[in-house]
């Protein structure tokens, strides 16, 4: 189809579909009410652009949270589509030819020895769990079944991934949790991580960290606190898991962000753009656990479909054939350079910037509810986390002009929200 006629194409189903308000009634009519959702509908995107039923463009620069990293519309992605259609899932039954080729290349990729792959982030956490626990059990340390985690650290909603969630707010509700976790600060280096080095003993199954803590607000974990839990699970044989389902898979400008740090994981544990918006999620383990699931200890129906795995290979051969990772760091210090310009420029309203690649965040003086409801009226797509950390995860196509264009109307916005809120 010519172009033009795919956009007329376009404009004839946006014109019979609902319209945002139908939906909205709906959703408050039909829908468990856990969302608080922006009012925009979404409806196509193109490039690092987002379009909503009214034909408004929005810029991308949280690409549905860290996941759709090739923009939208992208041709390579169009093809495998078209290609794939005919066969979305297998089960895990039987044999696809994309599995094993994907598990090649992330263990090759991160220097780790075997694949599972499941559905999304809070399940790769949820089987690392298990797989330490089980793993623990088979070298015969029947006791060894806690966990240590960091304060302030989200690794996702379900029983598990929650009892290893250190934020209150997210917990409550559900308790009790899964007993026998820790919490404990890496910025407290006192006595070269004396707490670090007490909470994990000879009970740890394992120490859970993001390389860098995403929710709480983008902060990388500093590398000696890293080694100080390195060598404290090797000394314990406590399996050190790096959650980079936020952080990972080129969003810091490495393939993994722990390869900007002097620690290497037992496993690693992956999710968000690895299956380009198809849900795919995975934890990559290193040789020595490989044995702690055994066949029919673990599994999924989903995890690890074609369709998803095929999506994969073709995001994981574009990260090399066209140099993201070198776009990602160098477009990065870009945004970051930016950033500090402007906090420069209004000292009083710009906390701290911080962020590694295209995993960004602005901290504000003031709450950042009010900033991201005028961003959206402007035409971008951001989000605030923590309550007044601006947080940007936009596509790793997104262009030098693009970020200037946003920086420009963020300015402008940040001064008359904080005046508001009588911060200037
Ligand atoms: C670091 C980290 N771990 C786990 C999760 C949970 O992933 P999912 O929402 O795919 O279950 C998230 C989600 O934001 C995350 O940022």
């Amino acid at each position: 189809m010519m172009q033009a006629e795919a956009e007329a194409k376009i404009q004839e189903v946006e014109a019979g579909s609902p319209a945002l308000e139908q939906i909205q009634q709906l959703e408050s009519d039909y829908l468990m009410q856990t969302y608080a959702r922006s009012p925009v509908m979404l409806t196509r995107g193109k490039g690092s652009t987002l379009f909503d039923d009214k034909g408004k463009s929005y810029l991308d620069f949280i690409s549905g949270i860290g996941v759709n990293v090739l923009g939208y519309d992208h041709p390579r992605v169009r093809r495998v589509l078209r290609e794939q259609g005919n066969l979305l899932h297998t089960s895990n039954l039987y044999y696809h030819p994309y599995q094993g080729q994907l598990a090649e290349r992330l263990a090759k990729a991160s220097g780790l020895a075997r694949v599972f792959f499941c559905n999304t982030g809070t399940e790769a956490n949820e089987g690392a769990l298990k797989l330490a626990r089980a793993w623990q059990r088979r070298q015969g340390r029947e006791d060894k079944t806690e966990f240590v985690s960091l304060i302030n650290s989200f690794h996702g909603r379900t029983m598990g991934a929650l009892s290893i969630t250190a934020q209150e707010k997210y917990r409550k509700p559900f308790e009790p949790l899964i007993p026998g976790v820790r919490f404990i600060d890496p910025n407290n280096s006192a006595n070269d991580f004396a707490e670090a080095r007490e909470a994990i003993n000879e009970k740890t199954a394992a120490v859970i960290i993001e390389t860098i803590q995403g929710e709480s607000g983008v902060h990388p974990i500093n590398d000696d606190f890293l080694k100080a839990a390195r060598e404290a699970c090797d000394k314990v044989d406590a399996l050190l898991i790096l959650d980079e389902v936020q952080c990972g898979l080129g969003r810091t400008g490495k393939v993994f962000a722990f390869e900007n740090t002097s620690v290497k994981p037992d496993v690693l544990c992956v999710a968000k753009p690895l299956g380009l918006g198809v849900p795919l999620g995975a934890f990559i383990v290193a040789e020595k656990a490989v044995d702690g699931l055994k066949a029919g200890d673990h599994g999924t129906t989903f995890g690890g479909g074609p369709l998803a795995c095929r999506l994969s290979l073709e995001f994981m051969a574009m990260l090399e054939e066209e140099h993201l990772l070198q776009r990602v760091a160098e477009v990065g210090n870009y945004f970051r350079k930016h950033l500090r310009r402007l906090q420069r420029r209004q000292p009083g309203l710009i906390k701290d910037v911080r962020g590694m690649g295209l995993m960004v965040a602005a901290e504000l003086t003031f709450a950042g509810k009010g900033v991201i409801a005028k961003m959206l009226e402007r035409g971008f797509l951001m989000n605030c986390t923590h309550d007044t950390v601006l947080r940007f995860l936009p596509p790793y196509i997104i262009r030098k002009p693009e970020i200037k264009e946003m920086l420009a109307n963020l300015e402008e916005v940040i001064v008359e929200e904080a005046a508001k809120a009588g911060q200037s």
